[in-house]
């Protein structure tokens, strides 16, 4: 039905039914990269979760799969991470694949949350539990899940970030089955307004070279523009201890709506990038947006690269190359006037990349709009970067949806600013992803035109507008 399906995402991976929230899972294994996510298939809002499953061999065209794990008598299954263990450390090979681990939280309301594993031998198609589920047992924490777990080269075993409550836990193992407790980390550091969730520890290399380990801590609440979000940490890893730069966090993303994301498993050493999805959802509304018959997308898959930005390191990240090699330019690298409408329509979703600001330090007003009434707007100042979605479409099914989002801006000439709309979301990068926003919009109609202001140093700056072609499954 056209009418239920008008929020659908064109190239943003959705559950063709019902509830979805955290990419789970996401592993590389021989030419196709694999995303599972937190699924209930019975109904458009949170229930016992399941992993669900999808497939791609380039991280856009997104295939769905059956479901890959079921509850049963342990609990629900809740998030968690998968590996490639080509060593075979857990003894679970039965063929020529190698196995790929599943190591999830099994979560049950009485006897609590703890640490299971789940292996498959047919390149992730058939899944089977582990019999002496669980590996890691309940300390008394009562949150204590989201197992991300990583080869650590230098030290020859594997490494579990696991949250607990407030603060992440660090475990290591030989075989994925036997887990030591390692170190503790987040004491009096990082934001603090709720539940830390879906960490992830990884070695990122900078464009000058260097290497640095991230952490990333996903909170719910207590992210800066309302309900949940992504905080990190850059820091150093000895293999068994996490220390920090500093003690106070950094946001991944300042919009509303890029949660529990994590990096994938098993990237190929020649392609060497860090890559990234989340959730495009936030737990403060995410049971309530219009949507019908289904629930939640996830961000585009990005690669996340370490940038040096006035002393300091920061995580920066744009979408992964696959998915600007299927772009079709229909504006390209056109002079535009300030304060001029520019015709941008497209049904199937759009990027627009802009450039040319002539030393602006960001004093400048972004506006998508229609028709219809419904407007975007992205308000660029020296210190501060703001999304106004309050006319973008519906808004009225949560009152904080309407609500104006914040990044502090440190004043960096503003080189580049792109937009990739969908059908119902907006990601913004500028400066090649230093800066980013994540935002859900529901707008009724497209938007169409554009029109980016500077009343009071008009000339021109430059546009190129692309088309994103649906995804095969849409
Ligand atoms: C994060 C989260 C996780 C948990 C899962 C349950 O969004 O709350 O901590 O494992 O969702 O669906």
């Amino acid at each position: 039905d056209v009418e239920q399906e008008k929020f659908r995402p064109k190239f943003h991976f959705s559950p063709e039914a019902n509830w979805m929230n955290d990419p789970n899972g996401m592993v590389y294994y021989e030419g196709e990269y694999h995303l599972f996510f937190q699924y209930y298939p019975d109904s458009t809002v949170w229930g016992p979760m399941h992993w669900g499953h999808a497939v791609s061999k380039d991280l856009v065209d997104w295939e769905e799969m059956g479901i890959a794990l079921y509850p049963d008598e342990l609990g629900y299954i809740f998030s968690g991470s998968a590996v490639a263990d080509h060593q075979n450390t857990a003894g679970f090979k039965s063929g020529e694949h190698t196995p790929l681990v599943a190591i999830f939280t099994h979560h049950h309301d009485e006897n609590g949350e703890v640490q299971s594993l789940a292996f498959s031998n047919d390149r992730g198609r058939t899944w089977e539990k582990y019999e002496n589920n669980p590996v890691l047992p309940n300390p008394g924490i009562q949150d204590f899940r989201d197992p991300k777990v990583m080869w650590h080269e230098e030290g020859g075993q594997w490494i579990m970030s696991l949250a607990a409550k407030d603060v992440i836990h660090f475990y290591s193992s030989p075989n994925l089955k036997d887990w030591t407790f390692e170190s503790e980390f987040g004491k009096g550091i990082g934001a603090k307004g709720g539940v830390w969730e879906c960490p992830d520890l990884f070695e990122i290399k900078g464009e000058d070279g260097r290497s640095k380990w991230v952490l990333f801590v996903s909170i719910n609440p207590g992210a800066p523009n309302g309900g949940s979000g992504t905080q990190y940490f850059t820091g150093e890893f000895d293999g068994k201890t996490f220390a920090a730069d500093h003690q106070d966090e950094k946001w991944l993303d300042w919009g509303t709506d890029n949660y529990a994301g994590v990096t994938w498993a098993n990237v190929p050493k020649e392609d060497g990038r860090t890559l990234f999805m989340g959730w495009m959802n936030n737990w403060l509304y995410g049971d309530r947006t219009p949507t019908e018959g289904w629930r939640g997308a996830m961000t585009l898959a990005r690669e996340l690269v370490l940038v040096r930005d006035q002393g300091d390191d920061y995580i920066a990240q744009k979408p992964v190359r696959e998915f600007y090699q299927k772009l079709k330019p229909s504006i390209e690298s056109k002079q535009v006037n300030f304060n001029e409408a520019l015709a941008i329509g497209s049904e199937s979703g759009f990027v627009v990349k802009l450039s040319g600001f002539q030393e602006s330090k960001g004093d400048i007003k972004i506006k998508l709009f229609n028709e219809n009434g419904e407007e975007l707007l992205l308000n660029l100042t020296a210190d501060k970067i703001s999304l106004d979605r309050s006319s973008s479409g519906e808004t009225g099914f949560h009152p904080e949806f309407g609500k104006i989002q914040e990044m502090p801006y440190r004043g960096n000439n503003l080189v580049d600013v792109e937009l990739v709309v969908d059908a119902s979301s907006i990601e913004v990068f500028i400066n090649d992803g230093l800066y980013a926003m994540t935002a859900q919009v529901f707008n009724k109609c497209p938007f169409d035109k554009m029109m980016v202001e500077r009343p009071d140093a008009p000339g021109k700056y430059s546009a190129s507008v692309y088309e994103v072609p649906a995804m095969s499954s849409r």
